[in-house]
């Protein structure tokens, strides 16, 4: 019983293999919504706002620990060798909890779902109870351990495995979540013992042993869907389901027209503003953000980009890693760009490349325009000022610079500086050869019916 502002850890088990995903990957690194499932179950839990974030790895560990360091630095990961037990798993973070005064919160990295709300309502039961456990009212109780109750306390966990036919008759199931002082958690866990249906150390054997020191114990209750775990590619493949459809509902109620919602697929941090208008098919990588009243066109496919106010994309247009789309932009359909800044009011409106380049505002780029970034080893930028006129099908062979107010005549190969203002034409001049189309034409048709007639 302890009031609400103790410090938590986060402790969340991710060592299992997942055997049933059929996968040389660990099962936590598989994705929803383009982000690991151990991210997800991470970012559930840093809405409490924890003090330690603790990872314990195992199987494919050096892989968990990148994914887990790479999303997040300042979380700890911790290796359980061998998966002994989810009781077994918790205790290979006492080490971490050292000089730790606070609670410990379990989490799995296979469980994606949970709500913050719902650890709040986990965090606010600990005012009443010293252990507090993640329950659900289950369709199928199947394998999951059945909360024993009696009115509100918790006496104890059964597994399934090791359950008497009444116990199996209770559908109020483990959804594995627990919070509890985390002291009083690894004291408990030490006297836990694998003399079960499985042989292994549980984790759900603490509110029974706790329950016996005169603590108290109870289960609060969640919806099944937040606590849908994931141990098959099919149960994968719905859980994707389930993100999409909540980020769709999420960017409606945000203030997003999505035309066809079923049709659009977005990534764990899209972010969408008001306004924003969203067109059926359109697929959104990690990493975007769309500013209010911007209009993303049919068939787009966007990654780690930002699209400005009111700026207009696609149809057809593939943004990648680094593109910085001013307010009022238009990128138009067959248009691809990479790594580069196109300023306010800037246009790419058909079929160009633009990488490793920046644009200055009100800027028109040309039809077929390419920015020749790559000579085979290195990459080079294009720089190009404000307010210029890049003519259709021009090659922009970088580095480049083109200053500001300048043009580029259509079908150039641009390989030097352009000056502010000047105009640059780099392509063979125009011979025009007195009647010769049509004494040409004659010839070829003659030729034709002279064939005909052999
Ligand atoms: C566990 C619970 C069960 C609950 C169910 C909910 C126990 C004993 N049982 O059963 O009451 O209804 O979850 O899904 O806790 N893990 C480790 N190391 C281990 C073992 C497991 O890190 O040694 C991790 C797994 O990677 C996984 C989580 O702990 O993320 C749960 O393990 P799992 O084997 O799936 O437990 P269940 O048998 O499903
Ligand atoms: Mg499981």
């Amino acid at each position: 019983m302890q009031d609400q502002s103790r410090p938590i850890a986060l402790v969340i088990l991710a060592a299992g293999q997942g055997s049933r995903m059929q996968s040389d990957l660990p099962k936590v690194l598989h994705e929803i919504g383009g982000a690991p499932l151990v991210v997800h179950g991470i970012e559930a839990g840093l809405s409490l706002e924890p003090a330690r974030l603790i990872v314990v790895t195992g199987h494919g560990s050096d892989l968990v620990e990148a994914a887990v360091s790479a999303h997040n630095p300042a979380a700890q990961t911790v290796q359980q060798t061998e998966q002994l037990g989810t009781g077994h798993a918790v205790l290979q973070a006492k080490e971490a909890l050292d000089g730790f005064d606070g609670d410990v919160l379990v989490l799995y990295g296979d469980t994606p779902f949970v709500r913050a709300e719902t650890l709040e309502a986990m965090r606010a039961a600990r005012a009443t109870h010293d252990i507090v456990v993640l329950g659900f009212n289950a369709a199928d109780p199947g394998r999951y351990g059945r909360l024993i109750m009696e009115g509100d306390a918790l006496l104890k966990i059964v597994e399934a495995k090791d359950a008497s036919p009444e116990e199996l008759d209770v559908d109020f199931c483990n959804s594995g979540l627990l919070c509890a002082d985390a002291a009083t958690v690894m004291r408990l866990l030490e006297n836990v013992g694998n003399e079960n249906a499985s042989g292994e150390y549980y984790l759900t054997d603490v509110p029974e042993l706790a329950k016996a020191e005169g603590l108290r114990a109870t289960a609060i209750a969640c919806d099944e869907a937040e606590t849908l775990g994931i141990n098959t590619r099919g149960e994968l493949a719905k859980a994707e389901a389930l993100f999409q459809a909540n980020k769709r509902n999420e960017a409606m109620e945000n203030g997003a027209t999505l035309t066809a919602p079923d049709t659009v697929f977005f990534a764990f941090d899209t972010y969408l503003g008001r306004d924003v208008m969203v067109e059926p098919n359109v697929v959104f990588g990690s990493g975007v953000t769309v500013e209010n009243g911007a209009r993303i066109r049919a068939f787009s496919h966007l990654e780690g980009t930002h699209v400005g106010a009111r700026a207009v994309v696609g149809p057809y247009a593939r943004l990648r890693p680094g593109a910085e789309l001013g307010n009022d932009t238009k990128i138009g359909n067959f248009v691809e760009i990479k790594a580069a800044e196109i300023g306010e009011g800037a246009k790419v409106n058909h079929l160009s490349y633009i990488g490793d380049a920046s644009i200055g505002e009100a800027s028109n780029i040309g039809a077929g325009t390419i920015t020749c970034n790559y000579d085979g080893v290195f990459k080079h930028r294009t720089e190009i000022g404000a307010d210029v006129f890049i003519g259709s099908n021009t090659m922009l062979v970088a580095p480049v610079t083109i200053g500001d107010g300048a043009m580029t005549g259509s079908g150039s190969v641009i390989n030097s500086d352009v000056p502010a203002g000047d105009m640059a034409i780099a392509r063979a001049k125009q011979v025009n050869k007195k009647g010769l189309g049509a004494r040409l034409m004659a010839k070829l048709r003659a030729q034709k019916q002279a064939k005909k007639g052999q």
